[in-house]
């Protein structure tokens, strides 16, 4: 991994946990965590995010799962950014692909929200990966082309220093199914390269591209250790302080290797 680039590692949450839970696995994280030099960050439920938030004590970044684009109005249902800001979210997920494929968020959507987090001052991790069938189609890189062309549509290249592009492909999001770091790195320097095209080569050795799908803390070495990975988003793995905690010390390692 470059040492210009700080590892980024996030533990999404999803849809799990309750009060408690929230409170003992965010305060035995930061018991176990030990990861000088890596940015560390955890995107509780939204019904949490002001009591995980009141109970980091460290430098951990607290993240939201989504947010809404416009201003508070009339959207049942939805958070917008003040409420998230109020919260003391710092950072925010976007194009999930549990949002994207679930629930159906277009590309386009996910470009409002990506642009509506940098614009009120939140860092973006944008979310973009593959399906099982576009891969078996050959359709990886395009996919991945498409989804980071749309998604950071009208972003500019300043703005881009408050992005992470986390590439998540679909078919390994909490399957077991890890692709192989050579795999990853493909994908990986693809994405450098195409934000070099889109950007300047300046841009492209700056942004952080992290993985996520089925990352355990017996994986997160040799996949960390690649060139272009610069971290990892958790899912299954971010609800145990001790694996998560283990990946974190990964990404702290890949620096010196
Ligand atoms: P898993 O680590 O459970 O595969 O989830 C990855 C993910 O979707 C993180 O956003």
């Amino acid at each position: 991994m470059s040492t210009l680039r700080t590892p980024f590692v996030g533990g999404n949450w999803k849809m799990n946990t309750n009060a408690a839970e929230g409170y003992s696995l965010i305060d035995s994280i930061q018991k176990q965590m030990q990861g000088n030099g890596v940015d560390v960050a955890v995107f509780p439920p939204f019904p949490y995010l002001m009591s995980i938030g009141n109970a980091i004590q460290n430098q951990t970044v607290l993240g939201a799962q989504d947010l809404w684009h416009s201003d508070n109005g009339a959207f049942t249902g939805e958070v917008s950014t003040d409420m998230l800001k109020d919260c003391g979210v710092k950072a925010v997920l976007t194009g999930h692909s549990e949002r994207r494929h679930v629930i159906g968020e277009s590309d386009g959507l996910v470009n409002q929200k990506t642009k509506r987090a940098l614009e009120t001052g939140f860092i973006a991790v944008l979310c973009i990966g593959e399906q099982l069938e576009e891969r078996e189609a050959g359709q990886t890189d395009a996919v991945n082309e498409r989804q980071i062309r749309a998604g950071l549509d009208g972003v500019s290249e300043s703005q881009l220093e408050s992005v992470v592009i986390a590439y998540e492909p679909v078919w390994a999001i909490g399957t077991g199914k890890t692709a192989t770091p050579e795999d990853a790195q493909d994908a990986h320097a693809k994405i450098r390269e195409l934000i070099g095209q889109m950007y300047s080569p300046a841009a492209a050795s700056a942004i952080r591209i992290i993985y996520g799908g089925s990352m355990k803390p017996g994986n997160a070495p040799e996949l960390m250790a690649m060139p272009d990975i610069d971290g990892g988003l958790i899912g299954g793995a971010s609800l145990k302080a001790e694996d998560f905690c283990g990946i974190i010390s990964a990404a702290q390692g890949s620096l010196v290797s």
